[in-house]
């Protein structure tokens, strides 16, 4: 247990900060070290909501990991689209994990007690607008892809026998955190089939996201699991601070 955990006031949970779409580019340098160091002192542990970089540059990567030694509390994540885009993902990740962050994926982690398991994600659509794998091959390897996300989160949820776990994505498992965005670009901002996933455990506490830079703080699963939607310029706009700070 760290020196922060010792000194907070503890009724049997722990502080979660978690934030997401830093976007950092070339000309980000040094732009979050001060609010990791800040988070550090709040929370017990920080959860990174993908699109950490703007293209997945390896130079933007390490402006990234220069910035996350600052961070001196447990830090997990996933990636984001955006870190796809040089086609070079893994790269971007082993310099994040480099600096401390532990990617999640196949494999969970226990922090303080808490599981944390996560996985980007991936597009699709909601409820009953959720794109089905039927038709062309393309439209199938489209599906296949939000089907192998969702598997992938639910076999890493299912490691976890801790009472509290939580699941940390990029894009969003329900609509509702995607509202204020344009209608039209709904089914490219997430895929219910993550939300079905969740929703097979009793021992899911929180679900935090990111990607819908326009959407709503919070939501919540068909069975009632609370989702938040932990886009930096989300929290910025409901919660007046860059990051969700959640109880777990
Ligand atoms: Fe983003
Ligand atoms: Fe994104």
């Amino acid at each position: 247990m760290n020196e922060r955990s010792e000194t907070k006031p503890r009724n049997g949970t722990i502080t979660l900060a978690a934030i997401g779409d830093l976007h950092v580019n070339e000309a980000s340098e040094h732009r979050y070290r001060d609010l990791f160091a800040e988070i550090s002192e709040t929370a017990d542990v920080l959860a990174l909501c993908g699109d950490l970089t703007n293209f997945g540059k390896t130079r933007e990567a390490e402006i990234l990991a220069e910035d996350l030694r600052a961070c001196t509390i447990p830090c997990v994540g996933v990636l984001g689209n955006h870190d796809y885009e040089c086609g070079q993902p893994e790269e971007v990740a082993k310099i994040l994990h480099g600096a401390g962050m532990t990617v999640l994926g196949e494999q969970a982690v226990i922090v303080e007690g808490v599981g944390f398991a996560g996985v980007k994600g991936f597009i699709g659509g909601f409820g009953r607008g959720e794109l089905g794998a039927f038709g062309e091959p393309a439209i199938k390897a489209f599906v296949d892809e939000a089907v192998d996300e969702s598997r992938k989160l639910e076999n890493a949820l299912r490691t976890l026998k801790t009472d509290r776990s939580v699941a940390v994505l990029h894009y969003a498992p329900v609509v509702d955190t995607v509202e204020g965005e344009p209608l039209e670009i709904y089914p490219f901002l997430g895929c219910s089939r993550l939300a079905d996933a969740i929703d097979r455990f009793d021992n899911i506490v929180a679900v935090v996201h990111g990607h819908a830079h326009r959407g709503r703080y919070r939501g919540q699963t068909p069975r009632g699991t609370p989702v938040y939607n932990c886009a930096i310029m989300v929290a910025e706009a409901e919660l007046n601070r860059p990051y969700a700070l959640i109880e777990v």
